[in-house]
């Protein structure tokens, strides 16, 4: 196994799209960030040095950081932020991981633009379970805003607003030639004819499900969220905030120029940017190619409507592990959380910062609670202390009021109460959640993210969970492993996973809008007996508050 050492240095650096130029925060004065290529077994040693004038922390998503939290990254749950000027060293090794990730800051809105690939292969001399592609491409999808992110999203937490849909979706940071002054920089992939490659999907946008596909071409589903998948084959692909998913394509085509093509999928039938990033695959051999000066139009494919929630299902049912997988059977947790919007009453219904229906403030929480980050110190060193009075562990296992989930809900269930309270998991207690949506102010899709963890999707559905009869239904043979998984708009997902990575952990909406209106809260996962099974002690340049 090898130790990679990088520096990624955070700071301001003008990016021009679609005709503007922003002061964009980036790393390395990179958009996207840079690409992380390791294998399994390695160790990570990034030093993070904040040349920006926020305050910054980064997350590598889905690394399972055993007994290490101090290097998750989320901003005021596992350490406190580094301040500008400032620097923190992240040291993580990946154990028993392989595929795509990624990694973006988690402070405020800053993953907008910070945000990058974490690719890890299999261990020297280990194939990959599917047939070996000729090249590999990370294909991030992201935002674009035509003014500067920092300056909607600060109005955007200003307000209590929605932060503005952004103007343009993006493919590894380009728009595509969709939009206008985006030509020039389309990204354009070459392929030869017949060759295999392998499509490492991320969606990096800040709030937005997506469908992806490719015209004319079938795309074979092998992985996703860095964990394999039966193969299956499918025309196009639906993707949530958080999510990675790995596809195999064959250039099978007739030589020519094919768009790759990602739009908005909005379950909750919100305004939504109706416009589409494209790049485009280009066969080495196809008749007026790029270099001859003269260029075919592309071929586009054809994706599902905007609210096609049909498809959305259709597509991640099918998921499923590639054999039998060790899902805890018997469970000792059961959890029953709802997740969903919320409006919270204004005294002064006037105030600019009251942008919700009726005066009041947008809200979001599980099982009632909008969480609140504490402010004097990170949850993560107040309990490596035994720091009182940061947080407290009364976290509801189930909703105070239970209710009709599939909409009608009465005014008064709509106000969330405030609080930082997390729920204590012993070491090694198997563990079911089922996460309903709650139909509050809208239905829409919870692409809910745990932090620390893989777990196994076992079920979902639409309308109100039924414990009497669902749980009948659960696949318990080969479900798929995830780390962010979408609550269906007006339904219901549940998920199992055994609690062995102490520490405290994020559970959360991965829309970034829902996240900042307090749709989290925590784990705290006691230590087990010995070293094996404990927190290991925090690096000495951990950031304080
Ligand atoms: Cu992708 Cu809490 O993060």
């Amino acid at each position: 196994a090898e130790t990679h050492y990088r520096e990624f240095v955070i700071q301001a650096k003008p990016v021009k799209r679609l005709c503007r130029t922003h002061n964009t925060i980036t790393v390395n004065g990179l958009f996207p960030g840079p690409t992380l290529e390791v294998r399994d077994g390695d160790t990570l040693v990034i030093k993070a040095v904040n040349n920006a004038r926020y305050n910054v922390t980064l997350h590598w998503h889905g690394v399972r950081q055993l007994r290490n939290p101090w290097a998750d990254g989320p901003d005021r749950v596992t350490q406190c932020p580094i301040r500008p000027g400032r620097s923190y060293t992240y040291r993580f090794t990946i154990e028993n991981q392989e595929g795509t990730l990624w990694w973006h800051a988690h402070s405020r809105w800053l993953r907008a633009t910070v945000y990058g690939a974490l690719i890890i292969h299999p261990k020297l001399g280990f194939p990959y379970p599917f047939p070996m592609p000729r090249a590999e491409i990370p294909i991030l999808l992201g935002e674009w805003w035509d003014r500067n992110p920092m300056d909607v999203l600060r109005i955007a937490d200003f307000t209590g607003a929605a932060p503005n849909i952004s103007d343009a979706y993006t493919i590894n940071g380009q728009p595509g030639d969709l939009y206008r002054c985006s030509k020039q920089e389309t990204v354009r992939f070459p392929v030869g004819s017949g060759e295999k490659i392998l499509l490492r999907v991320i969606n990096s946008a800040l709030n937005q499900e997506l469908f992806f596909g490719v015209a004319n071409h079938r795309l074979t589903v092998v992985a996703v969220d860095a964990a394999y998948t039966k193969l299956f084959t499918t025309s196009v692909i639906m993707i949530a905030p958080g999510q990675t998913t790995d596809v195999l394509l064959t250039a099978d085509q007739t030589p020519g120029h094919y768009y790759m093509a990602a739009r908005a999928y909005n379950s909750a039938n919100a305004p939504f940017d109706n416009t589409t990033t494209t790049a485009i695959l280009e066969y080495k051999t196809a008749p007026g190619n790029a270099n001859k000066g003269k260029q075919s139009t592309p071929i586009f494919p054809r994706l599902p409507g905007f609210n096609d929630t049909n498809s959305a299902i259709a597509f991640t049912s099918r998921l499923r592990s590639p054999s039998k997988v060790k899902v805890p059977l018997q469970i000792d947790e059961n959890l029953f959380f709802t997740v969903g919007l919320g409006l919270i009453n204004c005294t002064n219904p006037n105030s600019p910062r009251c942008q919700g229906p009726n005066g009041t403030r947008f809200a979001a929480s599980i099982n009632n609670m909008s969480f609140v980050l504490p402010k004097r110190n990170s949850l993560m060193q107040a309990y490596y202390q035994g720091q009182p009075g940061i947080f407290t562990t009364d976290f509801p296992p189930v909703p105070p009021v239970k209710f009709d989930y599939t909409g009608n809900v009465s005014r008064g269930l709509w106000q969330p109460v405030k609080g930082t309270k997390l729920y204590k998991l012993k070491f090694g207690a198997k563990v079911q959640i089922v996460f309903q949506d709650t139909s509050i102010v809208t239905v829409e899709d919870h692409p809910m993210h745990l932090h620390g963890y893989h777990f196994a999707v076992i079920g979902s559905g639409f309308g109100n969970f039924n414990p009497q009869k669902d749980p009948a239904r659960f696949n318990l043979i080969d479900p798929p492993y995830r780390n962010t998984i979408g609550t269906p708009p007006g339904g219901w997902v549940a998920i199992r996973f055994e609690a062995d990575n102490p520490g405290i952990w994020l559970l959360h909406c991965h829309l970034d809008s829902h996240l900042n209106w307090g749709l989290a809260m925590a784990f705290l996962v006691e230590n087990g007996v010995g070293m094996l099974q404990s927190v290991q002690p925090p690096p000495l340049d951990l950031p304080r508050c």
